[in-house]
């Protein structure tokens, strides 16, 4: 009999605790919390997305935002991590994502975004982004994400001391001559250009500047419409240039990140960094004035294009707390939040309207560019191509960096091509 008690007993407890453990699992998802995910984690990025998330607070102080960063520039590690939940069922509420291939190809087309049109349009603020930026966060005429900036990929910062001790008194228009400052800088003990690619893609992002170069905004466009074979001889011509550039980087590249990379810069060690503008509020939250301590022009070759990497945050459908995502969507899509996020972060605002007072020289000059040179979709800042592209891409130009064999890297690059379906003939 007492016996049966206990059995009955300890039936009703675990009943209990299961019943408990539902319910709390229930109330978990409705929590009043946004959980973001970025990369954004120092130099100027995490500085940035701090000033959006105080915003944020200022406007819902019950919501408890949850800044859930994966560290690696580019997105080198926080992409996979992302991935890998979204995939799972698990999204955060919003993300950051490049417009363009990144988030059409890996997320929308798979059908795990929910459009966000409507909103836009609610927001009043649907017609107020560039078209060509709008239609990268676009899929059948629909809206996916909300653009927070635009920056520039193909930009070279140098360090005005030392370019005055060289006697570089004038922005070097092509690779020929901007080599011969190279050669000047490491004649009088400096590096020449600074590179960190410990993470892979930044030897990508120095390769996509040069081979824009070499083809012109109008073909370097072509290769994504296959409209131009990648057997076009300027690609070769972009590999034999960056094999005479390579002498003149840091031998220790392959231990440094990005922001170490600018670093060699600020601290005097090396004269010039190809890098995206990033690197510009970097060297701001380094101390840094534009124009006064350091300068920059766009990348050899290519001052009548701009490298086009815009950072928008969008809508999972699995989003557990879709009422604060769509809050955080809005914030990022006024001009209040563009205006405050980007004189930090080094981009310029995809709003049109925004404040351009509130911005410095530098931006100042890459939102005149913006406007007036054509605009060209990055490789390794997934605007271009699909992943697998850019993923073997990334890897040929790395082997590349070591071992400097141009035909090898073209038969990479060739192959990389036809097998995603471009023009390889
Ligand atoms: C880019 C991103 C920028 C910046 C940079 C370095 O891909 O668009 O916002 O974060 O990586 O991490």
């Amino acid at each position: 009999m007492v016996k049966k008690w206990l059995v009955v007993l300890l039936v009703a407890v675990v009943s209990v605790g299961i019943l408990g453990l539902f319910v709390a699992g229930s109330f978990a998802g409705t929590k009043n919390e946004l959980e973001i995910f970025s990369w954004w984690t120092g130099g100027g990025e995490e500085e940035g997305l701090n000033a959006l998330i105080k915003l944020f607070h200022q406007l819902y102080p019950d919501v408890k935002v949850i800044n859930a960063t994966v560290a690696g520039g580019a997105g080198t590690n926080a992409k996979a991590v992302l991935k890998t939940r979204m995939l799972g069922g698990n999204p955060p509420d919003s993300f950051q994502v490049h417009a363009g291939m990144e988030l059409i190809d890996t997320y929308v087309i798979p059908g795990m975004m929910r459009p966000i049109t409507k909103y836009m349009k609610e927001w009043g603020a649907y017609n107020k982004f560039p078209k060509a930026i709008l239609d990268m966060c676009s899929y059948k005429r629909n809206v996916y994400s909300v653009p927070v900036n635009v920056h520039r990929g193909n930009v070279v910062f140098y360090n005005k001391k030392i370019a005055a001790e060289i006697g570089m008194t004038k922005p070097p228009k092509t690779w020929k001559e901007f080599i011969k400052y190279l050669k000047l800088a490491k004649k009088h003990g400096y590096i020449g250009l600074a590179l960190g690619d410990k993470n892979k893609w930044t030897a990508l992002h120095l390769f996509e500047d040069i081979m824009l170069g070499k083809l012109g905004p109008k073909k370097y466009n072509g290769l994504w419409k296959n409209k131009v074979s990648f057997n076009d001889p300027a690609i070769k011509a972009a590999l034999e240039t960056m094999k005479e550039v390579l002498p003149y980087i840091n031998t220790d590249h392959s231990a440094m990140t990005w922001q170490d990379a600018t670093r060699l810069v600020f601290s005097g060690k090396a004269l010039a960094n190809v890098m995206g503008d990033w690197a510009e509020g970097y060297l701001k939250t380094l101390g840094w004035k534009p124009g006064k301590q350091f300068g920059w022009f766009a990348v050899p070759e290519t001052s009548n294009a701009f490298m086009v990497v815009s950072d928008t945050f969008g809508l999972p459908k699995k989003a557990p707390h879709p009422k604060n995502a769509l809050r955080w969507l809005k914030l990022l899509a006024s001009v209040k939040a563009q205006d405050v996020f980007n004189p930090i972060k080094g981009s310029i605002p995809a709003r049109l309207d925004a404040d351009k007072s509130k911005y410095d020289v530098y931006l100042r000059w890459s939102m005149h560019d913006f406007a007036t040179v054509a605009l060209c979709p990055s490789i390794i800042h997934g605007s271009a191509a699909p992943e697998g592209f850019v993923t073997a891409l990334n890897d040929v130009i790395n082997r590349f960096v070591t071992k400097k064999n141009v035909a090898q890297a073209m038969k990479g690059i060739l192959q990389d091509a036809e097998d995603n379906g471009y023009l390889v003939k």
